[in-house]
């Protein structure tokens, strides 16, 4: 008896199809992210989660911020509380395009 091949084809363009289907953000691959989802992916998701809103160790649902973009590069420089420092990990431009990120997430909700 001969079996179909389009059994194992389904598969593969389910596994396809449900490759980008993450959360808020898009994609769960670095390839088609900006530099400050990169780097926020890569720096502030253990405490703040991929949404903003995740607050593990008290830290502050980042899309109900009040703070303004200079305000929050200062933040981010110099840490506070649990949050380290990050002007000695990260430089300003990326520094930069972090902050621009978290923005655009508060943006989205
Ligand atoms: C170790 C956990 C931790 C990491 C990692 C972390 N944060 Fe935080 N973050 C916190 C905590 C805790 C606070 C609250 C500090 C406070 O006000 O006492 C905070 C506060 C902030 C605030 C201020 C929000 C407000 O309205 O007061 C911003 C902005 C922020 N974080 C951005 C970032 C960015 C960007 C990164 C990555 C570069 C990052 N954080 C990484 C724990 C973390």
């Amino acid at each position: 008896m001969r079996r179909p091949i389009i059994g194992i084809t389904s598969l593969v363009l389910f596994a396809i199809a449900c490759g980008s289907s993450d959360a808020p953000m898009g994609s769960g691959v670095y390839g088609g992210m900006s530099k400050g989802e990169q780097l926020y992916r890569m720096n502030c998701v253990l405490c703040h989660g991929g949404n903003g809103k995740l607050g593990f160790n008290g830290a502050k649902d980042l899309t109900a911020s009040v703070l303004t973009k200079a305000e929050m590069t200062a933040r981010v420089s110099e840490g506070k509380g649990v949050m380290q420092p990050f002007k000695n990990m990260l430089t300003a431009k990326e520094i930069d395009a972090v902050v621009d990120h978290v923005r655009a997430l508060a943006k989205k909700k």
